[in-house]
């Protein structure tokens, strides 16, 4: 089974690499594949609209949007990991984001029906709702996919950098578990 995390922080030692770290190495751990995909760090131009790649899912924009798209078509899991910025994904998970038509056909079929996804969060606010807005979009964004929603871990309170309680990344390695 393979496994591929679109990360979404410009930060490597900050709080959602830690919700990241755990999932990969309790999959690593059962045996599975696992690449992290550091978004920030490769060139994802914006979608221009141009729906060319529904009739065979090719993108006219060449840019390494073609590996994510290579990685994510080879994995039976997606993990999002994102901080929340202004209530939603960062933009870097963005774009893959909405790169990520070229998954749908001219009929809005999915060419990636039926894998699992997960969810990764941190924002620096105690309350809950403000990932709300966030894991709305995700859970809409799976449904369109055909993509199955597996699982989500949201951790409110991070404030600074490396700040994940223990019980977060617990939980995180038992969503893990419960794929594996
Ligand atoms: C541009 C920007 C926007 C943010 N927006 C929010 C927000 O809307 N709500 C919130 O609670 N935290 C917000 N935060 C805080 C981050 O979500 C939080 O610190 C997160 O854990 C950072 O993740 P990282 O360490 O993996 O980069 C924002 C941070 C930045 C830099």
């Amino acid at each position: 089974m393979n496994a591929v995390i679109l990360f979404g922080s410009p930060r490597k030692n900050g709080n959602t690499v830690e919700l990241a770290r755990a999932v990969a190495e309790t999959l690593k751990e059962k045996g599975w594949g696992v690449r992290t995909l550091y978004l920030n760090d490769m060139n994802i131009r914006p979608c221009q609209g141009c729906y060319t790649c529904l009739p065979d899912g090719v993108c006219r924009i060449n840019d390494d949007m073609k590996d994510v798209r290579k990685y994510i078509a080879e994995s039976d899991l997606i993990v999002y990991a994102t901080p929340i910025y202004w209530f939603g994904p960062s933009s870097q998970l963005k774009l893959a984001m909405d790169r990520s038509i070229a998954f749908m056909d001219e009929n809005y079929n999915s060419r990636i029906e039926g894998k699992k996804a997960v969810t990764l969060t941190t924002f620096g606010d105690e309350n809950m709702d403000t990932c709300a807005p966030a894991i709305e979009m995700f859970r809409k964004t799976f449904d369109l996919l055909k993509v199955v929603y597996a699982g989500r871990v949201d951790v409110p309170g991070c404030q600074g950098e490396g700040n994940i309680g223990q019980g977060y990344k617990d939980k995180a390695r038992a969503l893990a578990e419960s794929l594996a």
